[in-house]
């Protein structure tokens, strides 16, 4: 029920204002005692030659109050109480209809969306801050494709660059055959850091990186298929984190796919001017924008990340005829894609505007050091793994008779990372912590994930329920207050989209489960004497289950019917 759109139209009858300006207008006010909803009628004064509060009183009188407890005013202001009884029942009818598709829209509809993200690098590993983009990626492209909105996930590997010549070098030199098969990033990991140290000793080594990475690009077959093999045991390691955490891809067209689309945009850029030479380098001046030049060719003749970027832009563009593209990439390469979205500017193409970086902060630990890359690698999937057994414990504790304990945990667990990663505004660092994380009492994923299951469970308890549902008598504060919030989860995910913040449903989801257990503190649904409240009530809670399911969805949380 969108309450401000019915409070336009009637307003419409009587005001010679754009439907969407008046309801622009629309306010909530601060206190119950001035209703829900509120039209201010200031900027009517003009038009109407009439003082605010008469224009007010004169509107009240005029409007069709069906389906509100009342319509008053208040000095310049119309105050509009809604019906609490109608109110409830359109609410929860309509959720109870659509089921999984309450709070989805067509708004979308026709409009295409590119989603960059995860994109870790092959051989090297996937490490907190790439699950960090993965969340985020994965969430917006649900609630994007939820709205209607046509998306493409993109995951841009990391599978180029001259550090591919020097893990030829490392590999042929170094490797251990069998600890590739056992652990393949692990070991990829020893010989690229040996590389390391041991060029620093002999630079010779740098020079065969190179060459064997100028073979690479030539497409000699040894080193083709070798690159290929890093490429297939890394994306295999990779697809164990996506499955774990159900994450699919349209499309894992990486920094190698464009080796053949860098020429076209390089000759561009030169054709419009725009290439100079800076210390042997081709780069694209930004001096008015205050940034470093953006480097296109190294001095060696290398194209770099910023260029394979420029060209993945342009594929998409002509490729997805994208509405939006995104980018879900820690906060330290703004500047890199300010410079990318910067060039695309510069060569006269407005879509520039439609590239969004959406950066996010940086992931901590409270209980440990996490520095290391080598470090990284056994954490990620050893944080996984934690946040199940954390959570089987608490489950014991809690719950000991539980049936299928393993499946629950494994949900609550990867749930709660999930929920930990998209909890405040995706900018802030992030600091771990497992017993706040893992609080069933706390902002969390168990929190709601257990206030789903207590709803479930009173549903089981209460069995089928049959008769009439008195709607007209949901009107306590807690009841009422649950039922707005439930009616505003597609305004929540609208302006989730329009931020580009997951954390928006997260807090909704929190606010939502909030307002549940504030009901069912104060109200014993099962005792309720009147049994068609009690269908009523029942309903409610089958509604506010719905809506938690739907919202958890969106961020790639699944639920549990009982913990
Ligand atoms: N592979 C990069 C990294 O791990 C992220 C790539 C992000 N996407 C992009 N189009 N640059 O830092």
């Amino acid at each position: 029920m969108d309450y401000k759109k019915i409070i336009a139209e009637r307003l419409k009858e009587h005001i010679e204002l754009e439907l969407e300006v008046i309801e622009k207008f629309i306010e909530n006010p601060p206190k119950p005692e001035m209703g829900d909803y509120a039209f201010p009628c200031f900027q009517l004064a003009k038009t109407f030659r009439k003082a605010p509060n008469m224009i007010a009183e004169e509107l009240v009188t005029k409007l069709n109050k069906e389906g509100f407890e009342k319509i008053e005013t208040a000095g310049p202001y119309v105050n509009f109480f809604m019906d609490k009884g109608v109110f409830a029942q359109n609410t929860i009818e309509k959720i109870l209809n659509e089921k999984d598709k309450y709070g989805s829209s067509e708004v979308g509809k026709g409009k295409s969306v590119t989603i960059d993200f995860s994109s870790p690098n092959i051989a090297k590993p996937f490490h907190v801050g790439h699950l960090f983009s993965t969340s985020i990626g994965n969430s917006l492209y649900k609630m994007l494709s939820f709205e209607g909105y046509n998306c493409i996930g993109i995951n841009h590997l990391g599978d180029w660059g001259t550090q591919f010549g020097k893990l030829i070098s490392a590999y042929k030199r170094w490797v251990d055959e069998d600890a590739l098969e056992k652990e393949p990033i692990k070991e990829l990991l020893r010989i690229y850091v040996k590389f390391h140290d041991e060029a620093e000793k002999d630079p010779s080594l740098e020079d065969e990186g190179r060459m064997y990475f100028k073979k690479l690009e030539d497409g000699c077959q040894e080193e083709v298929e070798l690159w290929k093999r890093f490429k297939d045991l890394s994306l295999k390691e990779f697809e164990k984190v996506y499955e774990v955490l159900g994450v699919k891809f349209d499309s894992y067209a990486g920094e190698s796919f464009y080796n053949d689309k860098m020429d076209a945009v390089i000759e561009e850029i030169k054709s419009k001017n725009l290439l100079v030479e800076s210390n042997g380098a081709q780069v694209v001046m930004m001096e008015e924008e205050n940034m470093p030049p953006c480097i296109i060719k190294k001095a060696d003749g290398a194209t770099i990340y910023a260029t394979r970027d420029l060209a993945a832009a342009f594929y998409r563009k002509n490729n997805y005829d994208f509405y939006k593209s995104i980018y879900v990439v820690g906060s330290d390469q703004s500047l890199h894609f300010k410079q990318v979205f910067k060039v695309i500017e510069k060569m006269g193409y407005d879509w520039a505007n439609d590239c969004k970086h959406v950066a996010f902060g940086l992931v901590r630990f409270a209980d440990r050091k996490l520095s290391t890359r080598k470090g990284q690698v056994i954490f990620l999937e050893e944080l996984l793994n934690e946040a199940v057994a954390k959570t089987k414990e608490v489950i014991e504790e809690k719950n000991p008779q539980l049936e299928n304990k393993e499946e629950v945990a494994q949900k609550v667990g990867i749930g709660a990372v999930i929920f930990t990663y998209l909890k405040n505004r995706r900018e802030k660092d992030i600091v771990f912590k497992w017993d706040e994380m893992l609080n069933f009492e706390g902002e969390t994923g168990p929190y709601v994930q257990y206030t789903y299951a207590r709803g479930k469970s009173i549903l089981r308890r209460a069995g089928e329920s049959t008769g009439e549902a008195d709607f007209s008598k949901l009107s306590s504060t807690e009841e009422f207050e649950l039922i707005k919030v439930l009616g505003n989860f597609n305004e929540e995910i609208l302006d989730g989209i329009d931020k580009l913040e997951p954390s928006i449903v997260t807090r909704y989801v929190i606010d939502v489960a909030k307002a549940f257990n504030k009901f069912y503190n104060a109200h014993n649904i099962m005792a309720t004497e009147e049994q068609s409240v009690k269908n009523a009530r029942l309903k409610m809670v089958e509604a506010t289950c719905q809506v938690i399911k739907n919202a958890l969805s969106l961020l790639s949380i699944e639920v549990v019917e009982k913990m």
